[in-house]
């Protein structure tokens, strides 16, 4: 597994988080936030991410120290929250995950943007993202991912696997306990997502890898159709489904 000097696409985007800098009026967004978001994921996310959540001792109160957060997470999994300077292109983006460090951004929304930031932010990443990556099939699939997407360069190939990630990492769902539950970030993150699956706006459907290697990903509205998983053994599965079409040439979809 690389290290972070070994690291050589994603390097020029790996930055410090300057913990000190945060003032007290960010660290009072994140409360809120945390605060706003709690009574609904207590509820209704899947308990890998709860679970996930407690491990890796978040406060509720205060912005989250990365090399804290990693120094818990890398015994039980090897993934580690590293911070980047924002946006990264996919061959960054890739590296950084086959060598099981996500790409962290360290600034947080203001007070006028609470519910939705079109970039990622530090609450999207670690509170939305990182403690999933304390469940090792999750944090095993992950990785996998990132190390397939490396090896390739075809675009039309890339857009394809990334509904994968769209419809597990970023907005999956997952069947527990005769229940749907979230775990994609984007749901975790966000109350507005969260609730149109909750309440009923949108369609779920059980995860069938072809079918959602053939639904488009829309970003610029509201859910009309997302994918429960049964397991978090099923995606890790789909992964080396892909990985063996891939290596033999045959179509991703069938
Ligand atoms: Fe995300």
């Amino acid at each position: 597994m690389p290290t972070a000097l070994e690291l050589s696409k994603a390097a020029s985007f790996l930055t410090e988080q300057d913990y000190g800098a945060y003032a007290a009026e960010q660290h009072a967004i994140w409360a809120e936030l945390v605060s706003r978001r709690m009574p609904q994921i207590e509820q209704h996310a899947a308990r890998e991410y709860l679970e996930g959540f407690e491990s890796l001792c978040l406060s509720y109160n205060r912005l989250p120290e990365l090399a804290a957060v990693s120094a818990i997470l890398e015994p039980r999994t090897g993934w580690n929250a590293t911070p980047v300077s924002g946006f990264m292109p996919a061959p960054a983006f890739f590296e950084m995950l086959a060598a099981r460090r996500f790409p962290t951004t360290t600034w947080l929304r203001s007070r006028d943007s609470l519910e939705y930031t079109p970039e990622p932010d530090i609450f999207h990443d670690v509170f939305g993202h990182v403690p999933m990556h304390a469940h090792p099939v999750f944090a095993d699939f992950l990785a996998h991912y990132g190390q397939i997407c490396s090896g390739i360069d075809n675009e039309a190939i890339l857009e394809r696997i990334g509904r994968v990630f769209w419809y597990t990492v970023e907005f999956g769902l997952i069947r527990q306990d005769g229940r749907i539950k979230v775990y994609g970030s984007g749901l975790i993150s966000s109350d507005g997502e969260c609730s149109n699956v909750l309440q009923k706006g949108c369609e779920v459907r059980p995860f069938v890898l072809n079918e959602v290697l053939r639904t488009p990903v829309k970003v610029d509205e509201m859910h009309h159709l997302l994918f429960a998983i049964d397991s978090f053994d099923q995606v890790f599965e789909a992964m080396h489904t892909l990985e063996a079409r891939i290596r033999n040439g045959s179509r991703l979809d069938d």
